[in-house]
């Protein structure tokens, strides 16, 4: 089996990676720009991998709101031109999407299975919407699996870092830390997903699926249990989102519920309190 990573250079493709069983070609967006179908449908073409995976995407959320075209080129038009290359070289295509394609329902306080209807509140996840339904439509050997608040050693390239090590520099630099209350989802980390996603992928039923650590907290919660686990006590307090004044929308509520995996029988990821602790001693050893 072989397999082509897009976006190889991101907190969840270098994760991904060494995880995939199997001859892996790591794409980076030097070698694979989204938002260059012509030369993405060569390069891949030359390679005639078994499976591609596309960890990458355009993650600015804030930004979007005022770019569209540029959050579109990448994360729907780009992903249509990977999927209809895909279906033609005859490969299957992993497409990774994530909780904020949900959000309209201000109510919710249940999780979202795969079933449940999207309702994105925000540009970036309007454009995440698209490119799955383009991959469902135009490659039908297809796995789309949505993910949320993800957190990894190697941090997101496009947001400089994650919330985990963003909380633990500014608590050691003394900072006050005001953090979104209102918020709630499921921090996942990366080497979870990636084991999960590789399992996943082998059993070859392909489809829609919901891939999270288990359980769910606010951002707030989060924060907590980072200073609780590294013995910090730094100036926290809680805010609203509308008090935090972000440029795009968040849901209030945004927990996947691993309904698809279930019925497979892929056992749930590990609560995120243990994947975080988890994490927090992978980069210690990392130092
Ligand atoms: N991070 C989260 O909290 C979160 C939550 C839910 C779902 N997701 C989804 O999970 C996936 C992985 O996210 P991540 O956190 O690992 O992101 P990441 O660390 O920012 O990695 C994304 C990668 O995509 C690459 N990329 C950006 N534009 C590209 C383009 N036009 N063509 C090819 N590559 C391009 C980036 O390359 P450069 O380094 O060159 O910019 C980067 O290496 C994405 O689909 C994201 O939407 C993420």
């Amino acid at each position: 089996m072989t397999y082509a990573v897009l976006g190889a250079a991101g907190q969840l493709g270098r994760d991904l990676c060494p995880r995939l069983a199997g001859d892996v070609v790591p794409l980076t967006r030097g070698q694979a720009d989204l938002a260059r179908p012509a030369e993405l449908a060569d390069t891949l073409g030359a390679l005639r991998p078994d499976v591609v995976v596309n960890c990458a995407a355009y993650n600015f959320v804030d930004r979007a709101e005022t770019e569209p075209e540029a959050a579109f080129a990448v994360n729907a038009w780009g992903v249509r031109a990977l999927a209809i290359t895909c279906r033609q070289l005859d490969c299957v295509l992993v497409h990774v999407s994530s909780d904020y394609v949900f959000g309209l329902e201000d109510n919710r306080r249940t999780p979202y299975a795969e079933g449940d209807a999207p309702g994105p509140v925000s540009i970036y996840g309007l454009s995440k919407l698209a490119g799955e339904y383009l991959v469902r439509a135009l490659c039908p050997r297809h796995f789309v699996i949505r993910t949320c608040g993800l957190y990894g050693v190697w941090g997101s390239g496009g947001k400089g870092g994650n919330f985990v090590e963003t909380m633990l520099d500014r608590a050691r630099q003394g900072r006050a830390l005001r953090v979104v209350a209102d918020q709630v989802c499921t921090p996942t980390y990366t080497v979870d997903l990636a084991a999960a996603l590789a399992d996943l992928v082998a059993t070859g039923r392909y489809g829609l699926y919901h891939l999270t650590n288990a359980g769910c907290c606010s951002w707030l919660g989060f924060a907590q249990a980072i200073f609780q686990l590294e013995g910090l006590r730094p100036d926290l307090s809680p805010v609203t989102s509308r008090e935090y004044g972000a440029a795009a929308r968040r849901p209030g509520y945004s927990v996947l519920a691993p309904t698809a995996s279930t019925a497979l029988g892929l056992p749930p990821l590990r609560p995120w309190q243990e994947a975080l602790a988890a994490y927090l001693r992978e980069r210690q050893a990392k130092k």
